[in-house]
């Protein structure tokens, strides 16, 4: 019998182009990966068209509806929970995430940012990179533990900043390695070669760096 398949929930508050190319990545049956619910906060938005033309479910958790952020935590936790997820994927998830979803999702989430962290962590973090003359921007795939875009690194992608770059030009940049290092980490994941053990982040059995691992296209 083929073995179970990672499952995945990809947690979105837009556009999703990580969540495309997860669910591009993921789509074969035999893939090691499925992923079986897409969540946002935001109704109407780009990703949730992108999961229904997968045929993937999807569901909103508006954080308007509720009263305060423990309350928008709880419902949140119940929808995620509700898919029985191996692994919860933060793909331009907007909301800060209370201590009890992380708690309980602790070693199965992870999440992308923007940027070479630890350098950036938060907003704007393109425009931080060009301001401070910074030669290279990138993103990072990180475990996520209760210090906001500061748990152990899995991988990570530089590009360069170029002289006319702004904002945008440098986003635009750093997705398309965005695109590459999200699968691989859920791939990693999916098949049972990463794990967080005791704070650390390892591959193989072996500790990742703190950066994680430096992707090369
Ligand atoms: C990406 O830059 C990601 O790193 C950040 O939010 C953006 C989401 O883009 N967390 P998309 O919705 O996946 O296109």
């Amino acid at each position: 019998m083929a073995e179970a398949r990672c499952r995945v929930v990809v947690l979105i508050s837009g556009t999703g182009t990580n969540l495309q190319a997860l669910l591009d990545t993921f789509a074969a049956a035999d893939s090691p990966a499925e992923i079986v619910g897409v969540v946002s906060n935001r109704p109407g938005v780009g990703g949730l068209e992108r999961a229904a033309r997968a045929g993937v479910a999807t569901a909103v958790v508006d954080h308007r509806d509720f009263p305060d952020r423990a309350a928008f935590d709880a419902a949140l936790l119940d929808k995620v929970a509700s898919f029985a997820p191996d692994l919860v994927a933060l793909a331009g998830f907007m909301r800060i995430l209370g201590a009890e979803f992380v708690r309980h999702f602790a070693g199965r989430l992870i999440n992308i940012h923007p940027s070479l962290l630890p350098r950036y962590p938060g907003l704007d973090t393109h425009k931080r990179a060009i301001e401070a003359g910074d030669s290279h921007g990138g993103a990072t795939v990180h475990f996520v533990t209760e210090e906001l875009d500061g748990g152990p690194a899995i991988v990570q992608a530089a590009v360069p900043i170029l002289p006319d770059d702004d904002p945008g030009a440098l986003a635009a940049r750093v997705l398309t390695v965005e695109h590459q290092i999200y699968p691989l980490a859920v791939e990693w994941f999916a098949s049972g070669r990463l794990a967080l053990r005791d704070g650390q982040a390892l591959l193989d059995r072996q500790p990742l760096p703190a950066g994680g691992y430096r992707f090369e296209e």
